[in-house]
């Protein structure tokens, strides 16, 4: 019996080149089992939006600026379920989500972030790691819970912190090992040969 086909909701804020990074695997055959279903971002003039247009798949914009968090984030997950979406992949989503949405979606929210986790959660992870004298830094990929990124650790990358870097060169080497990260961790959680025991993701 063939399993059916996971269909993802991207949600973003800004330009987008880790949801760039999923679709490029998704149409190199790196990434299987699963199709993008909708790109939804709470900001109207996100560059991500355009590379989705661009690649023809359906859009949805809501604003969150201003708007009760309950409310706003009532409107994503109806949008989410019209598309039939069973797997979210927040890809620089700059918005915690309530509890509802957490819950509307049980290990089924993905996060990447820039730092090695529960090392520099929060704004400006990379400038953080560089500043305490980290020598190693790195990104995770994580389920969302109720806390901010906090979730169930998926995958982790390494990259060394030199000491030429700036916060800028030690961003772009993490968001290149995101790039990877980012397919590699939904088809894990896609194949479903995992169980979560605790806080620990490991193969079934
Ligand atoms: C990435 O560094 C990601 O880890 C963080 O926000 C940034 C988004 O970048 N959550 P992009 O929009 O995917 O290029």
């Amino acid at each position: 019996m063939s399993r059916r086909t996971t269909r993802l909701g991207i949600l973003l804020s800004g330009r987008g080149s880790n949801f760039a990074a999923i679709a490029r695997a998704i149409a190199e055959g790196r990434l299987t089992g699963c199709e993008i279903a909708v790109v939804i971002s709470n900001v109207a003039d996100a560059g991500g939006l355009d590379l989705a247009r661009q690649l023809g798949l359906p859009t949805a914009v809501f604003v969150s600026k201003g708007r009760n968090r309950a409310e706003h984030d009532a409107d994503v997950t109806a949008c989410l379920r019209a598309h039939g979406v069973d797997l979210v992949c927040l890809a620089g989503y700059m918005r915690l989500l309530s509890p509802e949405f957490v819950a509307a979606f049980p290990e089924r929210i993905l996060n990447i972030h820039p730092s090695l986790l529960p090392a520099f959660p929060g704004l400006d992870a990379q400038g953080q790691a560089l500043e305490y004298g980290a020598k190693v830094a790195g990104c995770t990929v994580h389920f969302v819970d109720e806390h901010l990124d906090h979730g169930v650790i998926i995958l982790q990358k390494v990259v060394p912190v030199l000491d030429s870097d700036n916060a800028h060169t030690l961003a772009e080497r993490i968001l290149a090992e995101e790039h990877q990260a980012y397919a590699e961790a939904i088809g894990r959680v896609v194949s479903g040969r995992y169980r979560v025991v605790g806080r620990r993701f490991v193969a079934a």
